[in-house]
């Protein structure tokens, strides 16, 4: 979809449809809506007044202009009530109404700023959110299956100044940039794991290296013996795809020799191995991969923001499958930092290839860290769909976390890391075991992490209840949500404005 910026008058405007709004609550229409309700005789008034459109979040009102504009109709989107109005709305009713009047056969659309009245927000920020939450919601993984609509082509946005033109546009380029990379990390969660192996991410992370001049590594198996990352092979040694380990790093600070971690697990397959998982559901296990996908996905966003600091994307990837060569339960570790690891589980892999994982980002001096995973179902319990689990060793870092993921309208709850839990990580014949007891499983699971990332500032983000969503709302579709890369990306853009990174 291509999406530009534009001024003049609204109901002069020829296109499919011209999408206007109004609060709930209010009776007297303003603006663009009372313009446009003007011209059409009332017809906006008359939908209100039969109580047909009440303004509500999300609500799409239609109104057919019947030659009476250039426009074949208006579509009025609710904003909801004015005192809960803020970005995040402006993005969800964005994909909204794009979504309803895709269906309607519109293939070019025009919008007002919305928010940038009465709402109060700044027209940048406005473009910015209505071009996000436009490509988020329109989002659709069709790779398998042609769907039954065609898409909008174009989408104006209309302006109220020209001087607001730049400035607009500005907001529109940052809003795509952001919306284009979680789409890609869907896409890439979308994706089955036979299609989606961890050679296909490395491969995906070199299309991206190549385009934006990013350094690329990728570790292959006897680079991971060699580099002493038992752990990551534990797990890989039950598949017979080729494990990899993938770096991705861009230069925005050629003058520093520091980088920003972000760290992503890469399971492209949980079957729980040996520990194997009940079947019912067992596929959704292809999202296993969600949190190395969003890391590397961020990285293709940040590069064209350009923001003044360093990064690397730490992925490591492989399948946790039952075979003759698998890991087994009772079986021992030794992670590249040297602990050795009693394997209790071998459904707790996540863990041991982020030990490795972390260990490398480390050694290699990257700091602060910030990793990503679909780590534990007792996330999602404690949580539900709505909220990722937040743990730190650094408040000031996991401030700086939540700032970037409010900014971005993805929802974090910090979760407590309390130093007596770490016993229930104690084996007898081994420096840890993978997993704790029955309860408190996030908690332990990210204990556990804290054991391989030394002093660094660190922060984990447990996914496991955010990564796939179960329906259509505003800009989330059903299926994988791409979360973190918007908050991952907010994140560099922010420490780069500090002083000290961290
Ligand atoms: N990938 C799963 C966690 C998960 C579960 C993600 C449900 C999304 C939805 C992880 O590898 C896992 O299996 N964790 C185990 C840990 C347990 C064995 C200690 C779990 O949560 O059951
Ligand atoms: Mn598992
Ligand atoms: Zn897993």
């Amino acid at each position: 979809m291509e999406v530009r910026v534009v001024t003049g008058d609204i109901t002069q405007i020829d296109a499919d449809a011209i999408v206007v709004n109004l609060f709930e609550g209010v009776e007297q229409l303003g603006g663009a809506s009372a313009a446009v309700d003007k011209a059409l005789g009332g017809a906006i008034s008359s939908l209100m007044g039969k109580g047909e459109f009440k303004g509500k979040f999300g609500e799409v009102g239609i109104v057919h202009t019947l030659g009476k504009l250039p426009a074949r109709m208006i579509a009025v989107a609710g904003l909801g009530k004015q005192r809960d109005f803020n970005l995040d709305k402006i993005r969800g009713v964005a994909g909204g109404f794009c979504r309803s009047l895709r269906k309607l056969n519109c293939h070019r659309i025009a919008t007002i700023l919305h928010g940038a009245g009465v709402g109060g927000v700044e027209p940048e920020a406005s473009g910015e959110a209505i071009a996000e939450g436009a490509v988020l919601g329109l989002y659709n993984f069709s790779r398998y299956k042609k769907p039954d609509y065609e898409d909008i082509a174009e989408m104006l946005i209309v302006g109220r100044e020209q001087s607001e033109i730049p400035v607009v546009e500005r907001g529109v380029r940052k809003g795509r940039i952001m919306a284009e990379a979680t789409c890609l990390a869907r896409d890439m969660v979308n994706e089955p794991a036979n299609y989606m192996t961890p050679s296909r991410m490395a491969d995906i992370a070199k299309e991206i290296a190549d385009k934006h001049s990013l350094e690329l590594n990728v570790f292959d198996l006897e680079d991971m013996e060699a580099m002493g990352m038992g752990a990551l092979l534990g797990v890989a040694r039950g598949s017979k795809e080729a494990p990899k380990l993938i770096t991705l790093s861009y230069k925005g600070d050629e003058r520093s020799e520091k980088a920003v971690g972000f760290l992503g697990k890469g399971i492209t397959f949980d079957s729980g191995g040996i520990s194997i998982k009940p079947s019912e559901a067992m596929g959704d296990m292809k999202d296993d991969m969600a949190g190395g996908a969003a890391g590397i996905a961020a990285l293709s966003a940040i590069v064209q923001l350009n923001p003044k600091l360093n990064v690397t994307a730490v992925v490591p990837a492989t399948e946790n499958l039952p075979s003759g060569t698998a890991l087994k339960p009772g079986d021992i570790l030794k992670a590249m930092n040297g602990k050795t690891i009693e394997v209790i589980s071998t459904d707790a892999e996540g863990r041991l290839i982020l030990a490795d994982a972390l260990s490398y980002a480390v050694k290699q001096g990257l700091s602060p860290l910030v990793d990503l995973a679909t780590l534990t179902g007792a996330c999602r319990v404690a949580l539900g769909n709505g909220y990722s689990g937040a743990f730190t060793n650094n408040q000031e870092l996991l401030n700086e976390v939540i700032k970037a993921a409010d900014k971005s309208g993805e929802k974090l709850w910090q979760m407590p890391m309390p130093e007596e839990y770490k016993q229930q990580n104690k084996s007898e014949i081994a420096d840890v075991k993978n997993t704790g007891n029955k309860y408190g499983g996030a908690i332990t699971a990210a204990l556990f992490l804290s054991e391989f990332v030394d002093n660094t500032p660190w922060v984990h983000i447990d996914i496991a209840g955010t990564s796939l969503s179960s329906k259509e709302s505003g800009y989330m579709v059903k299926g994988a949500t791409g979360v973190g890369v918007r908050t991952l990306v907010e994140l560099a853009l922010s420490l780069a404005n500090r002083e000290r990174i961290m």
